[in-house]
């Protein structure tokens, strides 16, 4: 039987691979089931609860670390996406990853690439319109990541609502055999949803933060208590203009299934969807909310 060796010669210490033959050449070599979770670096403890579902239910773990060009927009924030490899490589050690892709984008992508995959109705609601582009990005380099690795499970964070909603698309309309598996959100003590971007936001900024996860209980409350969606909308509304430098640019209630458009009183679980900037940091964030019974 193939056994991981590392480049050390040690057997059973994380690898890190730069290119897609060696990456192929390390999944090959394990045995079992084998788990996916891709990121785009920064790592914090969102990322590695989605290690440690991976490592929970498979044999094997492989991490991506690739801040994908392709999913951000002309004017977006690419260039000032933060990024500490050393430090993700030691996280990921630390948790027991067996092994790291960390490609350059020359490497992901030859340079007349033109294929893409897109979840056609998906990629163009909500955060969407805010992003053109973005979740074709994303689709296409999930679906690139699950060639590579032929994962039997990939793993990713429910906080990224909407991408979890295409990823699961993807994967079902072209016969991807792989797992999908959402992990729910990991916050702050004070509700605010981890993200790599949050340290990108000031002290003014951060403490005003949390005003997302306040909006979405709020809305959450009404829901639950059977009021209307514009209800609930009105609601998290109110809590957010509280919050000092919060420029609200989507609240949006959908069906949690398919995120189809509700109106009136929800008879289904609904997502209820925020994104806020502070200054330049765009947050997003998202809750469940399950309508009264009957
Ligand atoms: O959620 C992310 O970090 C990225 O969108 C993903 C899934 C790694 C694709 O680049």
């Amino acid at each position: 039987m193939a056994k991981l060796i590392a480049r050390d010669g040690k057997e059973g210490a994380m690898q890190v691979c730069e290119t897609k033959e060696e990456l192929r050449k390390q999944r090959a070599a394990m045995t079992g089931r084998v788990g996916l979770v891709p990121t785009m670096g920064y790592l914090h403890d969102g990322h590695l609860s989605l290690v440690r579902a991976a490592r929970e239910q498979c044999d094997h773990v492989i991490a991506t670390i690739f801040v994908n060009p392709t999913q951000f927009g002309p004017t977006e924030d690419l260039d000032s996406y933060p990024r500490d490899a050393d430090r993700d490589l030691a996280l990921l050690r630390a948790e027991g990853v067996d092994a790291v892709f960390l490609p350059t984008p020359a490497q992901m992508y030859a340079r007349d690439a033109e294929t893409i995959v897109e979840a056609t109705d998906l990629s163009r609601v909500l955060m969407g319109r805010l992003r053109p582009g973005h979740f074709r990005g994303v689709a296409t380099v999930v679906t690139k990541l699950l060639n590579i690795a032929q994962p039997d499970a990939a793993f990713f964070g429910q906080k990224d609502y909407q991408q979890l909603c295409v990823i699961r698309r993807v994967v079902r309309d072209l016969d991807i055999p792989v797992a999908i598996h959402g992990i729910p959100t990991v916050r702050e003590a004070d509700g605010l949803a981890m993200s790599s971007r949050n340290v990108r936001l000031d002290t003014g900024q951060r403490a005003a933060a949390p005003a997302l996860f306040a909006a979405l209980q709020a809305g959450q409350a009404a829901i639950a208590e059977g009021r209307t969606i514009a209800t609930a909308r009105a609601r998290m509304r109110t809590v957010l203009s509280q919050a000092d430098g919060a420029d609200i640019r989507s609240i949006d209630i959908r069906d949690a299934e398919d995120l189809s458009s509700v109106t009136g009183r929800p008879t289904r679980p609904v997502v209820l969807l925020l994104a806020v900037r502070f200054g330049d940091v765009l947050l997003i964030d998202n809750i469940v909310a399950s309508p009264k019974e009957p």
